[in-house]
C-alpha cells in the first residue's frame, strides 16, 4: 500500500478539501497569534514580530497543502531549522530570549505530518516527517519541555494517520470485492439465461418446424384430393396459416438465438426419441422414404442418439420443403465406437412451394452443424452430382468429456 496522490487541477481537489485547509490555517494563525500576543517580542534585527510572521507564514501555507505537501513541510522544516539556529546562536532573532520557546517547531506541524502520509509518497512523506520529528524532539539535547511536544507533534498525527488511510484502503477493497463478485454473479445469470433462450430456440426451430411443414402439406394435400370446394377452401386456408406460422417462427427463433449467445452441450438426457417416428409421420403424408438401420441404438449414449435424431428430423423438414416428391433415404449406422446417419434424397418432382421453401431462416443445417459439434462429430451437407440433396453426419458414440480430451 503507498500513499497515491490524486491529480490535481485546481488549488485543491475537492470542496471539502478546501474547508478543512481554510478552517485549519484559520484555526492555527488564531492560535499563534494568541501565543505570541502573550509572549515577549523578538529583539534582534528582524523586528518584534519576526517569530509571529514566520509561524503565520506556515499557516497561510496550509492553503497549499493539498496542491504542493512537499513544498509546504519544507518550508515547516526550514522554520524549524531558523528556529533553532536563532535559538542556539542568534537569541532573540526568530525566537524570544525570555523565556525560551517551548515548541521548536511550528503550531501547525500536526496538519502537515497528518496530510503528508495522504498526499505524497511514503518515502518522502516519512523523510519529511523523520526530519521533522529530529527537530521537534532535539535528541541531541533532550527535555520534558520539548521532547514529548516533539513526539505529539509529529509522529503521533503520522502514525494516526496512517492508520486510518490503512483501514480506509482496506474497507475500499473490501466494498470493490463485493461489488465484483456482485457483477459476475449477475453476469453468470445473465448468461445461464442466454444460453437456455438459445436452447430453447433451438429446440423450438427442430420440433415445432417439424410439425408444422407436416401439417401443411396435410393441408395442401387434403385441398388437392377433395371435390368439395368447401374443403378445398378450408384446407387451403389451413396452409397458408400453417405457412405464416412457419414465417413468424423464424423471426421469433432469429431474435432467440441472437439474443443468446454460444450454447454448449446440453446435459444428456435419460430417453432419446426413435427416428423411426419421423420417418413414419412423413410416410403418412405421403412420402416415398426408404429407412434402414444398422445396428444397435443402445450402443450409443441417448445425447448422440437424440443428435441423431435431429439431423434426420431437420433433414427430412428440408427435403419436404426444398424438393417436394423427392425419394429420400435415411440410413442410420450404430457401432461401438460412433453412429453415422445419411439422410439424402432426389431431385424435386415438383417446384418447391415458394411459401414454404422462404419459410425457414437459413441457419436449420448452420445450427445443427453447431449441436453436432459440441458432441464432438462432423456434419456435411450439399446438393449431389446428380441432383437432390445430401446430409452426412457421423457422431462419437458418447460425447467426450474434459478427461477424453486431456
Ligand atoms: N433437401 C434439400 N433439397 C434441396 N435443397 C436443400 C435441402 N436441404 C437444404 N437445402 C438448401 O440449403 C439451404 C439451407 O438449409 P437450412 O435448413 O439451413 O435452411 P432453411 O431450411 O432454408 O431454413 P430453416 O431450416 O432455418 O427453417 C436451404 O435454404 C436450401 O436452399
Ligand atoms: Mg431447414
Amino acid at each position: 500500500m503507498t500513499g497515491v496522490r490524486g491529480k490535481h487541477t485546481g488549488m485543491w481537489p475537492n470542496r471539502r478539501e478546501a474547508l478543512w485547509l481554510t478552517a485549519a490555517s484559520v484555526l492555527f494563525g488564531g492560535l499563534d497569534l494568541l501565543v505570541h500576543g502573550m509572549s515577549p517580542p523578538t529583539t534582534g534585527w528582524t523586528g518584534p514580530h519576526a517569530a509571529l510572521l514566520l509561524h503565520l507564514s506556515v499557516d497561510v501555507s496550509l492553503l497549499f497543502l493539498a496542491r504542493f505537501p512537499v513544498q509546504v513541510a519544507s518550508w515547516a522544516l526550514a522554520v524549524a531549522v531558523l528556529m533553532l539556529v536563532s535559538e542556539e546562536f542568534a537569541p532573540g532573532l526568530f525566537t524570544p530570549v525570555q523565556p525560551a520557546a517551548h515548541t521548536a517547531l511550528p503550531f501547525a506541524t500536526p496538519a502537515i505530518t497528518t496530510n503528508l502520509v495522504r498526499l505524497t509518497d511514503r518515502r518522502r512523506a516519512f523523510l519529511l516527517i523523520g526530519l521533522l520529528a529530529v527537530l521537534g524532539t532535539r535528541p541531541w539535547h533532550p527535555s520534558w519541555d520539548i521532547t514529548p511536544l516533539g513526539v505529539v507533534n509529529t509522529v503521533l498525527p503520522a502514525l494516526a494517520a496512517l492508520y486510518l488511510h490503512a483501514r480506509r484502503e482496506l474497507l475500499n477493497s473490501l466494498r470493490e470485492r463485493a461489488e465484483r463478485a456482485e457483477r459476475e454473479q449477475l453476469l453468470l445469470a445473465e448468461h445461464a439465461r442466454a444460453q437456455e433462450r438459445r436452447r430453447l430456440a433451438e429446440e423450438m426451430h427442430d420440433v415445432v418446424t417439424h410439425h408444422l411443414t407436416l401439417m401443411v402439406l396435410h393441408a395442401g394435400a387434403l385441398g388437392t384430393g377433395s371435390a368439395d370446394p368447401t374443403v378445398r377452401t378450408a384446407a387451403e386456408d389451413i396452409r397458408q396459416t400453417g405457412t405464416r406460422a412457419l414465417t413468424e417462427l423464424r423471426d421469433l427463433v432469429g431474435v432467440l438465438r441472437n439474443a443468446g449467445e454460444t450454447r454448449t452441450a446440453q446435459p444428456s438426457e435419460p430417453t432419446a426419441p426413435d427416428p423411426r417416428t419421423l420417418v413414419d409421420e412423413a410416410r403418412a403424408v405421403g412420402e416415398t422414404i426408404s429407412y434402414v438401420v444398422d445396428g444397435d441404438p443402445g450402443q450409443v449414449s441417448p445425447t448422440v442418439r437424440r443428435t441423431a435424431h435431429r439431423v434426420v428430423q431437420e433433414s427430412l423438414t428440408n427435403g419436404r420443403k426444398h424438393a417436394p416428391g423427392a425419394e429420400v433415404t435415411v440410413a442410420l449406422s450404430y457401432r461401438p465406437d460412433g453412429v453415422t446417419v445419411r439422410v439424402a434424397n432426389g431431385a424435386a418432382d415438383r417446384p418447391a412451394d415458394g411459401a414454404l421453401a422462404g419459410s425457414g431462416s437459413g441457419v436449420g443445417l448452420l445450427g445443427l452443424a453447431h449441436r453436432v459439434e459440441l458432441i464432438g462429430g462432423t456434419l456435411r451437407s450439399g446438393p449431389r452430382p446428380g441432383g437432390g440433396y445430401q446430409v452426412d453426419a457421423i457422431l462419437p458414440a458418447h460425447v467426450p468429456t474434459r478427461e477424453d480430451a486431456g
